[in-house]
């Protein structure tokens, strides 16, 4: 009879050496020529065995994936018991099979009744995991951009053909496989919020978006197939002072919160071995001409990306995390156009002389102008009355 203590699962690359260890009875006679057998993956390494006591086990690797034990040579006495460990060594493992499996044989040269045979052979099997602990990190360049109607067209992009400002942005995202175990495969998904609104046009138009160069690694193609739209409604100068007037609050796309409309790549990652990273590179354009519609003054994007591993892979719990948010801002440069400020100043004076009108209006209906007109006629009057009462006195005199 044999014993096993092994761990529950086996994190490629995360332990260099294992220990099997074995404990052999016989409960018989003293057993002539006893020999324990190990049979195990090419891709282990046989460093030792250990034994309790000196009791005189001596190992020999007879080939690279087979070991012989011989045990108490010549004779292993009745009614004893031997502990000992053999270790191995671990670190060339490919994960190739998902499980590792040892075959362990116990034989002597007396013959044993066949019905007890069956304790004499052991398999071992360990499975084994591919343990990651990944994370993505994420930047985005330029953070923060200007747009309006004044700014200079040569700091954006123009495309063939078409009228819009483009804002150029690039988005970097890096994985890294922190170990212990080599990651076989990844997918990054990454989410851009799209639209100002669910039902407007799509801002985004990508130009690439790819994995570092070497690594191999692919990622969807995305089409817009119309990058340039402009809004058709005409532009009307009350809504031109309108918009000028409410371009003041801040705007925020997440694509976390619900019902955002956002465009969605999925880079494939290949392998990954411990400490090695690997990035995702995009380049954008952003259609400004659908953020001066807008009636915030600042628009904040913020983008998403999380990693998946492959199935094959666990992640260590309570590990790195797998998702980064990355922000971008668009501010309106807040100047309004010449001829919107001649309005301003139009319709200001306007509507100041319509309020003052309006209260003067207001105070003679409810006869402030009359009773104040009546009350200076009275004054005036007695104040006559009594100067000439005075005068009269005066001249008597
Ligand atoms: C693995 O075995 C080697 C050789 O005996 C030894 O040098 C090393 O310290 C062992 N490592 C562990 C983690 O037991
Ligand atoms: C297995 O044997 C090793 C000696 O190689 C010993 O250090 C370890 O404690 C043993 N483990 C158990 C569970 O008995
Ligand atoms: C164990 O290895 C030996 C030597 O390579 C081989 O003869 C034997 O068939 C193997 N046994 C098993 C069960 O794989
Ligand atoms: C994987 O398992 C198969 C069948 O068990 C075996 O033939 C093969 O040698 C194993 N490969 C490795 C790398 O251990
Ligand atoms: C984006 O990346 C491209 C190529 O890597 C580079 O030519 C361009 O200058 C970058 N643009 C910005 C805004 O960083
Ligand atoms: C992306 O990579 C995967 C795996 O390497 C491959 O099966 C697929 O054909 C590739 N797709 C493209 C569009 O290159």
């Amino acid at each position: 009879g044999d014993q096993e203590s092994l761990r529950p699962y086996l994190a490629l690359g995360g332990v260099r050496n294992i220990s099997l260890n074995l404990s052999i009875s016989n409960a018989g006679d003293d057993a002539y020529d006893t020999n324990i057998f190990f049979n195990f993956s090419r891709e282990l390494y046989f460093i030792k065995m250990w034994q309790k006591e000196e009791k005189g086990i001596s190992c020999e690797l007879a080939e690279p994936d087979f070991l012989r034990c011989s045990v108490g040579f010549p004779f292993m006495r009745a009614q004893t018991t031997y502990h000992l460990a053999v270790i191995f060594d671990t670190s060339r493992l490919s994960g190739e099979n998902d499980t590792l499996r040892f075959r362990v044989s116990a034989q002597s040269a007396n013959p044993e009744h066949d019905s007890k045979l069956a304790d004499n052979t052991l398999e071992l099997s360990i499975p084994l995991v591919h343990e990651v602990d990944t994370t993505i990190t994420g930047t985005v360049t330029p953070a923060s951009f200007i747009y309006g109607n004044s700014m200079d067209p040569a700091r954006f992009v123009q495309l063939d053909d078409m009228e819009c400002s483009f804002q150029p942005l690039n988005l970097t995202f890096q994985v890294i496989n922190n170990g212990p175990s080599r990651l076989p495969a990844a997918t990054v998904d990454v989410r851009i919020p799209n639209r100002l609104v669910g039902s407007g046009a799509d801002m985004l138009h990508v130009l690439e978006s790819q994995v570092g160069e070497q690594y191999r690694g692919n990622c969807t193609s995305h089409n817009n197939p119309m990058p340039c739209t402009v809004p058709q409604d005409r532009e009307s100068i009350f809504h031109t002072i309108f918009a000028f007037f409410t371009k003041s609050g801040r705007r925020v796309l997440d694509c976390d919160r619900p019902g955002r409309s956002c465009l969605m790549i999925t880079c494939a990652i290949g392998s990954l071995s411990k400490e090695e990273s690997a990035s995702v590179d995009m380049r954008i354009l952003l259609n400004t001409e659908l953020l001066k519609r807008d009636s915030s003054s600042v628009i904040q994007l913020v983008s998403r990306a999380g990693v998946r591993v492959d199935p094959v892979a666990v992640e260590v719990p309570s590990g790195l995390p797998e998702d980064v948010s990355v922000v971008f801002e668009a501010l309106h440069n807040q100047e309004p156009r010449g001829y919107v400020v001649g309005w301003i100043i139009a319709i200001s004076l306007l509507v100041g002389i319509l309020i003052f009108l309006l209260l003067a209006v207001l105070l003679w209906k409810m006869g402030f102008f009359r009773r104040r007109y009546k009350e200076i006629i009275e004054a005036e009057k007695s104040r006559k009355d009594s100067d000439e009462s005075w005068d009269w006195v005066q001249r008597s005199q």
